[in-house]
């Protein structure tokens, strides 16, 4: 028997005037599961994750979180009870060092046991910027502290988009390496990467979306040799 669903979404729908930029997607993911969510880009995974993380209310159908139906709660609520997000381009205070930027979110977000700061900043290999403005990091070290700013909050579900940009071959391995760890220790994770050696390495399922709508569910192999697949997301080519 397959294990209660962390989260369940239904036919969800997020409209941008007339425009669905998602068309009734449904998905459930489990404790300690990794999803993939890919797509070409618009198709609706980052407005997926906008959604599920209390940034924008749903316009019709369901977000379930541990049996509570959470569509519409605000993301800094959402923070405290569990769900946590990395964004695509994020946002630091760049003024603040990464330790404050860490710190504040520990304050704010994390309700339960208090997450040992230093170990969680070695962890991501931040130790050696801690004092360092966050304006003073590159983009994948802006990234990385984003993780760490959404792991402060101790979430039992995290949303990760496009974290993979910009890491080098070697830091992509460990960064892989990790998201497994998470999930091993019991977290649920969505992860939207357009790097297929990287989905093919972290998670255990993955979803194809096109135009709002998830076309396949299932591996990331099976995808693969999914005619509709290859034809909408791929281009008709078939990655290496
Ligand atoms: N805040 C917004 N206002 C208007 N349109 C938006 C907004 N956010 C996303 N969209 C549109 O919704 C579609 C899906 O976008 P997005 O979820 O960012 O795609 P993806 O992350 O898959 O590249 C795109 O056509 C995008 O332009
Ligand atoms: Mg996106």
């Amino acid at each position: 028997m397959s294990p209660e669903p962390l989260l369940e979404v239904r036919g969800l729908v997020k409209r941008f005037g007339g425009f669905r930029a998602l068309d009734g997607v449904s998905f459930h993911l489990a404790s300690g599961e990794v999803l993939g969510l890919v797509g070409p880009n618009g198709s609706g995974k980052t407005t997926c994750i906008n959604v599920i993380s209390g940034l924008y209310a749903p316009d019709g159908g369901a977000v379930v979180f541990e049996g509570r139906s959470i569509g519409g709660t605000r993301s800094h609520l959402l923070a405290r009870g569990g769900i946590n997000r990395t964004f695509q381009s994020p946002k630091p205070f760049l003024s603040l060092s990464v330790r404050e930027n860490v710190e504040i979110a520990a304050t704010y977000g994390n309700t339960g046991e208090p997450v040992d700061l230093p170990t969680l900043l070695a962890s991501l290999e931040l130790d050696r910027h801690a004092e360092h403005p966050a304006g003073d990091l590159n983009s994948a070290q802006q990234k990385t502290l984003d993780l760490a700013r959404a792991l402060a909050t101790r979430p039992r579900l995290l949303l990760v988009d496009e974290l993979a940009a910009g890491l080098n071959p070697a830091e992509l391995g460990r960064m892989a390496d990790r998201l497994r760890g998470l999930a091993d220790d019991g977290m649920a994770l969505l992860v939207v990467e357009h790097l297929m050696g990287f989905i093919d390495k972290v998670t255990d399922r993955v979803i194809v979306m096109n135009a709002g709508r998830e076309i396949f569910e299932g591996t990331l192999g099976e995808a693969t040799r999914d005619p509709t697949v290859v034809q909408v997301f791929l281009g008709g080519h078939v990655p290496a």
